[in-house]
């Protein structure tokens, strides 16, 4: 409701390059599939709730011939509330765009998580042009001089001041769903002050936390001639004026599945019987995208650790690791790909029996509905990414629980750690903690895991994405009636 009081009357248009649904041939039918993405697990309700144009990379769509017809598509397909208008990209154009100086630059850059960034100049050149064909789409697909465009992510850093050159009354809301380094962190990037020049095109600029806020303002001030309010949070730079502010990033709630779920006791026996395990088997649960941010490795050697410290769990609990294939292309995910199914299998090896293995790993896509179901078996669930700008997979465990059980280990490295404060919070660098709090998790009495699921629920269910939109769209629509006013009285 918020969110149409405050749109009334504005088009309102998203811009990312990921796409909220995959369309691909199969035979005879088209398939629809919802990618792995943070991002869209979150702009999604929002988009439904307020309608508009989702502008994306047509990246998934595998045969472009078969989805050339779908390059403006109602979804969701079952019920069409918005409009996705896609951009097709070359090979080319999307190897320099998204995979080089977006996924081997600038997604390394700000995770710091040891792997070497490579900026190549080729690869600038297309982050340059697909940036600007993007504003071009939002250029055609503006009704009026004064939409507001609310842009996502490090894909299209450059967008913002795209479009504060083409449509100088539009409302730029740009959020950074990853994190923001230090400014001698970021300083190795070659094309530093034009990535800042075009993040500042927006009148919003949103990160996940007041810290990655500092850190950003602090990259601007060492590396850019501007004026830095500190007070207000904002940057004042070629007479244009940008707040930067944290709103942490949420989930829907009531959960999309809260009606037709099946019961937690359903779930859970139907997952322990799909694997051979009885029912008192313990269960955990890893769900992320096969990315070398996510502590993959690092949770599987604390599970390893877990059984070395406390025998009496071999053959009492499993392990399942849901990883979704991503960025498949390159090196560094091939790569990573292999030690994880190296380490699992030398676990598996070292401690399986007849009849038990404690990692199940399951390296496909699954359905956001099917996940659900894996959360409402796992007995506890594991996120423990080296460093993450929010991570919606806490979240998204929490809400599935509406039992009020089950236990969260989670990465002190996550933006959702400083909201989640009764997880369990590890580094998940120190191996024999992260065991520990494994451990602690699966014997954690029902009484607190009751009062710690509650309190955690009850942080989503308040802050849930709503209110993450909701609190970007007032502070957008209060600067624009100061703009309106400002422009009256001359
Ligand atoms: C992260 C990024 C998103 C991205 C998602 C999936 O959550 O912040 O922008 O969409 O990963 O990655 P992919 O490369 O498959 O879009």
């Amino acid at each position: 409701k918020l969110l149409h009081k405050e749109l009334s009357g504005d088009q309102v248009l998203v811009v990312s390059n990921r796409e909220p649904y995959i369309h691909s041939q199969e035979g005879e039918t088209i398939r629809v599939q919802r990618p792995a993405s943070g991002l869209v697990t979150a702009v999604e309700p929002v988009m439904k709730a307020c309608s508009g144009t989702w502008i994306a990379h047509g990246s998934g769509s595998a045969d472009r011939q078969t989805v050339d017809a779908h390059d403006r598509v109602g979804v969701p397909p079952e019920k069409p509330a918005y409009t996705l208008r896609r951009i097709w990209l070359s090979r080319e154009e999307e190897s320099g765009y998204y995979y080089g100086f977006a996924n081997e630059g600038l997604w390394p850059l700000c995770h710091i998580a040891h792997v070497r960034p490579v900026f190549r100049s080729n690869d600038w050149q297309q982050y340059v042009a697909i940036n600007r064909r993007f504003a071009d789409a939002v250029v055609r697909e503006a009704k009026t001089d004064d939409p507001v465009v609310l842009v996502q992510d490090y894909h299209l850093a450059l967008l913002p001041g795209y479009i504060r050159a083409a449509l100088p009354k539009a409302t730029v809301i740009t959020f950074w769903h990853i994190p923001w380094p230090n400014p001698e962190s970021f300083g190795i990037c070659p094309w530093r002050e034009e990535v800042l020049q075009g993040m500042l095109g927006s009148t919003i600029l949103g990160f996940h936390t007041p810290f990655h806020c500092k850190n950003f303002i602090e990259t601007v001030d060492r590396y850019l001639e501007t004026r830095i309010e500190h007070e207000s949070s904002t940057i004042s730079h070629n007479g244009k004026l940008t707040m930067v502010e944290s709103y942490p990033i949420s989930i829907q709630w009531p959960s999309p599945w809260q009606e037709s779920q099946a019961s937690v006791e359903e779930c859970a026996r139907e997952i322990r019987s799909s694997l051979g395990i009885g029912p008192d088997c313990l269960v955990g649960i890893g769900v992320d995208r096969l990315d070398y941010t996510k502590g993959i490795l690092e949770r599987f050697w604390a599970v390893e650790r877990m059984l070395e410290l406390h025998p009496e769990l071999v053959g009492r609990f499993t392990f399942i690791q849901i990883a979704a294939p991503t960025r498949t292309a390159l090196d560094d995910y091939q790569n990573f790909d292999a030690q994880v199914r190296a380490l699992a299998a030398r676990i598996n090896k070292r401690f399986a029996t007849a009849s038990w293995q404690p990692l199940v790993l399951r390296i496909e896509h699954h359905e956001p509905e099917e996940v659900n179901r894996y959360y409402r078996a796992a007995d506890v669930c594991m996120v423990t990414s080296l460093h993450d700008g929010m991570n919606l997979v806490a979240k998204e465990y929490v809400a599935a629980r509406d039992d009020e059980r089950g236990a969260l280990v989670l990465s002190q490295f996550t933006g959702a750690a400083h909201e989640l404060h009764e997880a369990l919070l590890v580094n998940p660098y120190h191996i024999e903690q992260t065991a520990e709090a494994l451990h602690e998790a699966l014997v954690m009495p029902e009484y607190e895991q009751r009062e710690r699921m509650r309190s955690m629920r009850a942080l989503v269910r308040d802050f849930n994405v709503y209110r993450w939109a909701g609190r970007m769209l007032l502070d957008a629509a209060r600067i624009r009636q100061r703009e309106k006013l400002a422009a009256r009285i001359g």
